[in-house]
């Protein structure tokens, strides 16, 4: 688990121009979900490209303490047989995700309408962040919860033994939170409700439906309404999980940024709920050409060639675009201070409660690195420096997120001074290939 270790300070430098195909890992969100789903499925599903960072290995790890058969097989080929919705046993220990927010949440979700107890805790990233959002629907199914004080990690989930389905508006635009509900929505008779004014990813119902279960969706205008059947028996599934677009968001934004690039990065989501990111460079006037649109995983997705982009424009970025891009903004802000005017992001005020303060973050980091920015609870604006303009010459504090980590290295590929990062080891849970890739672009990294 990250955190747990010695820090690893790690120093990007300008580098030569990047070129090459840069081959993402596996998508996150969607490796988890197909470890949990198949675990709650009857009989094998077999996966192929799980993303093989620690998030998902913690949540692998869990799947097994609640009775499921993991195995891997190969580099990211994988094996679950799973014991059924409601067959999960009660776990002997406490269940560790280690850094992760999704991992945690939906493990919750899915033994929250079992008869059984289940303490979860985490590392000192995720012990601060709020559960309350989770717990407080569960409770609604008849699921109880004791953690610390502000609903923080190391909680115990007392699911419900007579659980009762719910009907459940969101109040914070959040996929964990939607996936927390139909989750344990599965184990409960009759059908479980989920209203989500804005529409976050959704893998969560897609993969449902793979599985077998019964969904629908509506759109009216409270927003997207989805309804689940509970109680169906889910059948293994075949997964081939595509590449990770918030990956993908690191070898692309550093194309952009560093002079003379032109890298091609393959398989990347053009799944609504996840494009935000590349919807804003292009309207920054990037240079990405979306060639070869197909469909990979029942996602679609496009080969990105992505060129140096010297010119371009910083944006007030829509905020209903915000659950789309909600984990783009720390690398949108590095784009931007190497873009030409303001950049303006408001309504991101979920960055606050994300790995770490990511407003606080990038805002601190991108200071040292001379770049001027305005914050409040909810907005971050970056004051562009142009092509080449920004400064740099800074250690930023990663505060054990990835994506902080990332996005201050790629920010040290293009700045005048080096760049360095207090820790790297974070990364690992996201982008375990993340160091060999960038420097198999030519990017300049050291430890
Ligand atoms: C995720 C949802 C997002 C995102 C996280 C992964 C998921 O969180 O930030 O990295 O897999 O459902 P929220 O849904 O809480 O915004």
């Amino acid at each position: 688990m990250s955190g747990h270790g010695d820090a690893q300070p790690m120093t990007a430098r300008k580098s030569g121009p990047l070129s090459g195909t840069a081959a993402v890992p596996g998508d996150k969100s969607i490796s988890h979900r197909a470890l949990i789903f198949g675990a709650m499925a009857v009989g094998e599903t077999k996966i192929t490209g799980l993303l093989e960072g620690q998030d998902v290995l913690d949540t692998a790890k869990a799947m097994r303490a609640f009775g499921a058969e993991v195995t891997q097989h190969g580099s990211g080929a994988w094996s679950v047989h799973g014991v059924g919705v409601g067959g999960f046993r009660e776990p002997a220990d406490v269940i560790d995700c280690g850094n992760s927010g999704t991992g945690v949440r939906l493990i919750m979700g899915c033994m929250a309408t079992t008869d059984m107890t289940a303490t979860f805790t985490g590392d000192a990233s995720l012990r601060k962040r709020p559960m309350g959002r989770v717990t407080d629907p569960l409770a609604l199914f008849g699921a109880r919860a004791y953690g610390r004080q502000g609903g923080r990690l190391p909680m115990t989930i007392v699911g419900a033994a007579n659980p009762v389905p719910v009907r459940y508006a969101l109040p914070v635009a959040s996929a964990q939170v939607k996936s927390a509900v139909l989750l344990a929505g599965l184990n409960a008779p009759g059908e479980t409700v989920v209203i989500e004014r804005e529409p976050t990813r959704d893998h969560s119902e897609r993969m449902l439906l793979g599985f077998g279960a019964e969904l629908h969706v509506e759109k009216g205008a409270e927003g997207h309404i989805i309804t689940l059947k509970g109680q169906p028996e889910l059948r293994p599934q075949t997964v081939a999980v595509p590449r990770d677009p918030s990956s993908a968001a690191f070898p692309v934004c550093a194309a952009l940024i560093v002079e003379g690039s032109d890298i091609l990065v393959p398989g990347v989501s053009q799944n609504l709920t996840r494009n935000g990111l590349y919807i804003t460079l292009v309207e920054m006037g990037a240079e990405i050409e979306f060639q070869n649109p197909r469909e990979e995983g029942g996602e679609p997705v496009a080969d990105l060639r992505v060129r140096f982009s010297g010119n371009m424009k910083g944006i007030e970025v829509p905020p209903e675009r915000a659950p789309s891009m909600i984990d783009e903004y720390p690398i949108l802000s590095v784009v931007a201070a190497f873009a030409g005017g303001k950049t303006v992001m408001r309504g991101v005020k979920e960055l606050r409660v994300k790995e770490s303060d990511r407003i606080d973050a990038m805002a601190r980091g991108l200071e040292a690195c001379g770049v001027t920015i305005e914050e409040d609870e909810d907005t971050l604006i970056v004051q562009g420096m142009g092509a080449g303009g920004v400064p740099g010459g800074a250690t930023a504090a990663t505060h054990l997120d990835h994506r902080i980590a990332m996005s201050f290295l790629v920010c040290g590929m293009a700045a005048q001074k080096p760049v360095s990062v207090d820790d790297a080891s974070p990364i690992v849970t996201s982008f375990p290939i993340f160091e060999g890739l960038m420097t198999g672009l030519g990017a300049t990294l050291t430890r």
